[in-house]
């Protein structure tokens, strides 16, 4: 993983929670990305580690001369609200180079629409492949169906209006509100089911031909998935890219719970033996204690903290980010495994 320092451009406030930062590329050197793809940003906290977390661009390479994420303050977040309210144009972060399999590929010559669905901050990524796919795709429509709580907590509300305006009868875009002003005579409610099913029945959504990019809660990940099922929307025509990654804490098939577990991890020459506690991940008791493995993501999504479990058993929260064949030959991603035996040992190359 590649990691270098960019300097901040502009800070740009989007909503009361939400700010654009947008980065100078390297002087000699373009940063190469897709749209979709994350940087993932470490800043120092007071007791002088660093901590680090992944942000969607939110810029497109197409169309942006800058790079440029965006970031929702979450509570009691560390970095989000670092980003939110200690950076000024100038300064310089340290980042891990663009990554990410969600990402929009341009076709020659397609005929397909671009369908999109999101949430919250979820946006980011999924404004990134609008503003691609309607730059470098002359022939396809884009749908976005994008859910917030209320009208001043929509991000980029104007630069979506733009677009429509730029790119009339191209770009369509449904708003939906869960506690709008008395004012709003929009949709209301949240993505679900039967209101998504709706507007891609309005849209003209072609369940076998169209593309969909999905980024928002697990919640209504998980409602639109239904719809694909019910739809027998081919796999390899939805991508989603999830912010969290999920926490199973039920038992396994096979009646094993999540238990304190001593572990060993090898990585870079040396042996780490330590606990890992019911709710930590191995990443997470890895980094409370100060042992220094490799990661980006921490949602299981980048496989930057890939390693091979060679003694006792791993349960996975999320296991998108592997192969069947490589979960068949004992790759685990860290940062979302729990032990489920004594004993188990992880090797990092
Ligand atoms: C691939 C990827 C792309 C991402 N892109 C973006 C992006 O473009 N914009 C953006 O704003 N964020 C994005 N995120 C989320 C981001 O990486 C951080 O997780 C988020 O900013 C919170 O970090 P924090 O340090 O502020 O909070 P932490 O200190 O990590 O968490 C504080 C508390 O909030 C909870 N929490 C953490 N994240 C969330 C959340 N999203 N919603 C609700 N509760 C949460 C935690 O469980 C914890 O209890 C992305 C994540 C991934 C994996
Ligand atoms: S850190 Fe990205 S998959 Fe684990």
């Amino acid at each position: 993983m590649k990691s270098f320092f960019l300097q901040v451009k502009e800070v740009i406030k989007e909503t009361s929670d939400t700010v654009s930062l947008s980065f100078w590329h390297p002087i000699n050197e373009q940063i190469k990305y897709k749209a979709g793809q994350f940087i993932t940003i470490s800043v120092p906290t007071q007791d002088g580690k660093k901590v680090k977390r992944s942000y969607s661009m939110s810029s497109s390479p197409a169309s942006d001369t800058a790079v440029i994420v965006t970031v929702k303050r979450v509570a009691n977040g560390i970095v989000s609200n670092y980003l939110n309210d200690h950076v000024n144009a100038g300064d310089f972060l340290e980042i891990i180079e663009p990554m990410g399999t969600f990402h929009f590929e341009t076709e020659e010559n397609p005929n397909r629409n671009i369908i999109l669905i999101g949430a919250g901050s979820g946006i980011t990524p999924l404004i990134s492949i609008a503003k691609t796919a309607l730059k470098t795709e002359a022939d396809t429509q884009v749908k976005l169906i994008y859910g917030n709580r209320n009208e001043e907590s929509i991000i980029f509300k104007k630069a979506i209006e733009e677009l429509e305006g730029q790119y009339a009868g191209r770009f369509i875009v449904q708003h939906i509100l869960s506690q709008p002003s008395s004012t709003w005579v929009g949709e209301k409610g949240r993505i679900n089911q039967a209101n998504t099913t709706l507007w891609f029945k309005e849209v003209g959504v072609d369940f076998k031909k169209d593309h969909f990019y999905m980024c928002g809660p697990e919640e209504m990940m998980d409602q639109v998935k239904l719809i694909f099922d019910l739809y027998d929307v081919p796999k390899d025509h939805v991508n989603y890219e999830r912010f969290n990654a999920p926490m199973i804490d039920e038992p396994t098939e096979a009646g094993e719970e999540l238990k304190k577990q001593t572990i060993t991890v090898k990585y870079d020459g040396e042996t780490h033996t330590f606990d890992v506690l019911p709710h930590q991940t191995v990443l997470e008791a890895a980094l409370e204690l100060d042992i220094d493995l490799p990661y980006s993501c921490q949602a299981g999504m980048c496989t930057a903290c890939l390693g091979k479990c060679v003694e006792g058993k791993i349960r996975m929260d999320e296991e998108e980010g592997l192969t069947d064949k490589e979960i068949a030959q004992g790759y685990v991603l860290t940062c979302v495994s729990h032990p489920m035996t004594e004993g188990v040992v992880i090797e990092i190359d």
